[in-house]
């Protein structure tokens, strides 16, 4: 393609990876007035460097929404449903999702133990986000069982193929320099144990997943890949430096203000 003056294109700029901390609040807090005190406390904790997230549940979505009004705090969903309405007890759809909130999770590991899903449902949720204009955090992990018997990589592989690479490429890509696609390695037996991955297994686990986007025709080094799993104010020092982290998704941190700005400031 030529420009007006029959030129080649200037070269897009090197893609600088957005580095977003988000909090994966599950299903807490358990009383209103602290999800809205915890929204308050994450506004003003953003800078250039480094976007802010919070995923509350779903009945607290709306006035965690109004809290957040005229911040930059990114507000999430915890999960979608693939269908836009209709008989599906319990579930929330992505259009539902629109104007409320700026994107969801889905893959969770705790969804996907609790819902049964698998990579191709994961996959069909996170395009229903995409397709509606949401951005999404998708989770990827590893079990215990997995890692002992040497199977992290093939994991990895596994749910990067048959869940993202089964996505329409064009729902993937950077929207007007604005990602919509980012990607949380969370080894299951590191979620709520307290232990968390060392930054050596993180920076190699990010590094097979970023070379399967490849393989599935998404460019890996474009995409911000989140490290998730007992990421703690004492942890975070871990992760912030490791090779290939954009950023982390915090579960149980994230529920104390005081401790959530403390691994924010790690990634600015
Ligand atoms: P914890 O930080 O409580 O281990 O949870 C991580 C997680 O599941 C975030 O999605």
């Amino acid at each position: 393609m030529t420009n007006y003056r029959g030129a080649p294109p200037p070269e897009d700029p090197p893609h600088r990876r957005s580095r977003l901390v988000i909090g994966n609040w599950k299903m807490n807090p358990a009383q209103l007035p602290e999800a809205t005190a915890l929204a308050r406390a994450a506004t003003g904790l953003g800078s250039a460097a480094v976007t802010v997230g919070v995923a509350p549940p779903a009945a607290w979505l709306i006035p965690v929404a109004d809290s957040l009004r005229g911040s930059d705090v990114l507000l999430f969903g915890q999960d979608v449903h693939w269908e836009e309405k209709g008989a599906f007890t319990g579930q929330v759809s992505a259009p539902m999702l629109v104007g409320v909130a700026n994107g969801t999770i889905v893959g969770h590991s705790e969804v996907r133990r609790d819902q049964g899903d698998d990579d191709a449902r994961v996959a069909r949720k996170a395009a229903a986000a995409l397709r509606s204009g949401l951005r999404v955090v998708y989770c990827l992990g590893e079990s215990l069982e997995e890692r002992q018997r040497g199977e992290t990589d093939a994991v990895i592989a596994r749910q990067v193929r048959e869940g993202l690479g089964a996505i329409e490429k064009d729902l993937l890509s950077a929207l007007d320099g604005t990602w919509r696609l980012a990607v949380a390695y969370e080894p299951i037996w590191a979620i709520g144990s307290g232990v968390p991955a060392s930054g050596a297994q993180v920076s190699e686990a990010i590094a097979t997943l970023r070379a399967e986007l490849g393989r599935v025709g998404v460019d890996g080094e474009a995409v911000s890949v989140l490290y998730g799993g007992s990421v703690s104010a004492s942890s975070v020092a871990e992760f912030a430096g490791a090779d290939g982290v954009d950023g982390a998704l915090v579960g149980g941190a994230s529920l104390k203000a005081d401790e959530f700005a403390a691994i924010v400031r790690a990634f600015r």
